[in-house]
């Protein structure tokens, strides 16, 4: 059953990466009590890229001896996947793991086997989704494949209906997703009029992107509606009419694909600053 999100206002950009990586730390640190490994997919954009480079530097700050605003993650049983990845490869100036590896992770004592990028070598950018999504598979030890997940012409399971509490879930859950949000309302390379917004059935697309004429990688809305925490970071004023209509207007995914973002069994919040806050009534 979706709950009600948390919205989080806070004063500006710097202020969504401080407290985006404390919810970050925390997150992990529960997972690996819970579960011995914190899983979590990273998000491209802007910023999202500044609470890598703010988890970065909090590290830093955790060597012996240095200031007490340091964080703590338990890095060696921390588990980094992606939401997307745009179709390039990893030391293209537009890769999401490129970013990810520069801000963060070249930074901190991840074991590079915990560190499972998109593969973007393949030929056909359908067959890089369906690998990926035999990873996933494999790390989440996922009991169901996604083969014996329902089949074409049954009746599409919304993300609002999918419980995980009846049935054993064919989809990877992950303890944090972060996710950025476009001035368009996509989120990940969920984009505006995309098949991929109803996608329900594999964990891992390949959408061509009319917009920036190239094909993306993106998890899937049944992945997004299956985290444990969801958790959207968005700062700026040029993102204030649409997160009011994503969070006060009427339901319309395909117009605003961040909306189709409702976990199932999990904690979806909204990380903004006041700019981005702005034109929100509620
Ligand atoms: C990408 C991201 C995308 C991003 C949003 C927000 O690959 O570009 O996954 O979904 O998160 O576009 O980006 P900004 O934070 O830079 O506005």
């Amino acid at each position: 059953m979706s709950n009600q999100p948390e919205i989080c206002v806070v004063a500006d950009t710097a202020a969504v990466w401080d407290e985006g990586a404390r919810r970050f730390a925390t997150a992990a640190q529960e997972a690996v009590a819970a579960r011995g490994r914190f899983m979590v997919a990273l998000s491209g954009g802007s910023t999202p890229e500044g609470l890598y480079r703010e988890l970065a530097t909090r590290h830093l700050a955790s060597a012996p001896g240095k200031t007490s605003d340091a964080l703590s993650v338990p890095w060696s049983q921390t588990h980094v996947f992606f939401g997307d990845e745009r179709y390039v490869p990893h030391d293209d100036p537009q890769s999401n793991f490129r970013m990810a590896r520069e801000a963060l992770l070249d930074h901190v004592p991840i074991p590079a086997r915990q560190v499972y990028p998109m593969p973007t070598d393949a030929a056909d950018p359908a067959d890089a989704a369906a690998e990926y999504e035999k990873i996933l598979l494999q790390v989440f030890n996922t009991p169901l494949s996604c083969s014996e997940a329902p089949g074409e012409g049954q009746k599409p399971v919304l993300s609002t209906e999918y419980s995980v509490l009846s049935t054993p879930s064919p989809f990877p859950r992950f303890d944090l997703i972060l996710l950025g949000m476009g001035p368009d309302g996509h989120t990940a390379s969920l984009f505006p009029g995309t098949e991929a917004v109803h996608e329900q059935r594999h964990l891992v697309v390949a959408p061509w992107v009319e917009k920036f004429q190239t094909y993306r990688l993106t998890l899937t809305p049944p992945v997004l509606c299956h985290g444990r925490q969801v958790l959207f970071l968005l700062s700026g004023a040029s993102k204030a009419d649409t997160l009011r209509d994503v969070l006060e207007g009427p339901y319309e995914p395909s117009h605003l694909p961040s909306q189709i973002v409702r976990p199932v069994d999990g904690r979806l919040t909204w990380l903004i600053d006041r700019a981005a806050a702005a034109r929100l009534e509620k």
